[in-house]
């Protein structure tokens, strides 16, 4: 029997590890899968707990209001260790580029299990932006025994910084896998915060997504993006901008000081992932520094500007689905009037693309973990 550990604390890792920890659950007779969440979200990672059904079996609780770098690396390195010392997996999962996925990978590192990175290989080469995330994930792909790279892109990247080839996988990303088995799941089952968008938002009206949260956008950044999305809803009076706030105080704070008063504006609270999905299909455009939302967007055709000045995501800016706007004020107001007044423009950017997947990432990241430990399983079965 092989032991997996898969660990994860955010909302956006939670999402894109769901489907794997399902995957892996299919095999119980191979693989003993265990989940430990270090909690780094809590309220925004346990609704998509709740969706998924997954039931952590170690819960690291970590969370606290307005937390900082120091403490929260701190705080996981120091929390899995008795989960390690306990387990003692083969192999630990980690994802993409957080401060769980960082610290979890030094944590796994020290106690000899080999670790596996799903979505590896994104870069941007600027270590400033994003911040820490760059960082995050340089210091993850130098630890990782096992690259599960979403693109050719990705693989590239690691290439180029001298990673074996032999240790690499392209699998596509797993946000499709999660993606598609939400769209799916949610036609079949009533959900009380899709049915409460139906009623409270006017769907005769074009819908403007937004959601925000990158940490090198606190302060001015926000405030200038804020000020854009005013001068948008003033300027476009039969549109509507719906925006989920991230729960982080220093997004909640400028956001509800400069747009609580317009009408059109609704602030709202983070989305569970199947109504977000719903919502992201009925908008008319997306505009985010999300990650994850840059990745979903294409696969729904829906154009995105994106509030970053780089993106570790160039796959859907060369398909010509997504622009990098920044945080320029005029830039996103132009852009995004652009796309409400263009229709040439907008059916040009919202033809589908999915660079980033089939949906079958996770079944090739189980087959390959399968053929790489084909002989332990059959000594151990035997
Ligand atoms: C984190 C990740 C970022 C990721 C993002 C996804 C790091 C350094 N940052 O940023 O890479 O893109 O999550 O959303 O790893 N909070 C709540 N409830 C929640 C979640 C957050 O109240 O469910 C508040 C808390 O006050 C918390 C603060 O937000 O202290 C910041 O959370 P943190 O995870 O440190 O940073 P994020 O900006 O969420
Ligand atoms: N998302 C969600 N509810 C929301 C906003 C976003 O479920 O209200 C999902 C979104 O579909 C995507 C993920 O959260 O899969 C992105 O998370 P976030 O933007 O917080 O992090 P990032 O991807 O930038 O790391």
């Amino acid at each position: 029997m092989i032991k997996n550990l898969i660990i994860f604390g955010t909302r956006p890792e939670a999402i894109k590890m769901a489907p794997l920890v399902k995957e892996f659950k299919m095999y119980p007779e191979l693989f003993d899968t265990r989940v430990c969440v270090t909690a780094q979200h809590r309220e925004m990672l346990d609704q998509v707990l709740d969706f998924f059904e997954i039931i952590p079996d170690y819960d690291l609780d970590l969370m606290k209001p307005n937390q900082n770098l120091y403490l929260l690396t701190s705080d996981i390195i120091l929390g899995l260790k008795p989960v390690l010392e306990e387990f003692q997996p083969d192999y630990v999962y980690v994802h993409g580029d957080t401060t769980t996925t960082m610290a979890s990978c030094v944590a796994a590192f020290y106690s000899g299990s080999k670790v596996c990175h799903v979505e590896a290989g994104l870069r941007t080469h600027n270590k400033l932006s994003p911040f820490p995330e760059e960082i995050n994930r340089q210091i993850t792909s130098r630890i990782t025994d096992i690259h599960f790279a979403p693109t050719i892109t990705s693989k590239e990247n690691l290439l180029i910084e001298n990673i074996d080839e032999n240790t690499i996988l392209i699998t596509g990303n797993t946000v499709i896998d999660a993606l598609l088995d939400s769209s799916n799941r949610v036609k079949s089952i009533q959900n009380k915060e899709i049915e409460f968008l139906k009623n409270d938002l006017d769907f005769t009206k074009r819908i403007i997504l937004v959601t925000g949260h990158r940490r090198e956008n606190h302060g001015e950044g926000f405030i200038n993006i804020c000020n854009a999305l005013k001068e948008i809803a003033l300027m476009n009076p039969e549109i509507q901008i719906v925006y989920p706030v991230h729960l982080n105080p220093h997004v909640k704070g400028p956001v509800y000081e400069i747009l609580g008063e317009i009408s059109t504006i609704k602030l709202i609270n983070p989305l569970a992932y199947p109504a977000f999905v719903w919502l992201m299909n009925k908008s008319y455009l997306i505009i985010t520094d999300s990650g994850g939302v840059q990745e979903e967007a294409p696969s729904l055709g829906k154009p995105v500007l994106v509030m970053r000045d780089t993106t570790e995501r160039p796959e859907a800016v060369v398909a010509g689905t997504v622009i990098l706007v920044g945080t320029d004020t005029d830039k996103i107001v132009l852009e995004c009037n652009n796309l409400l007044n263009d229709t040439v423009r907008y059916e040009k950017m919202s033809a589908l693309h999915n660079p980033y997947g089939d949906g079958k990432a996770c079944e090739r990241i189980v087959n390959h973990i399968k053929e790489l430990t084909k002989e332990k399983i059959l000594t151990t079965t035997i």
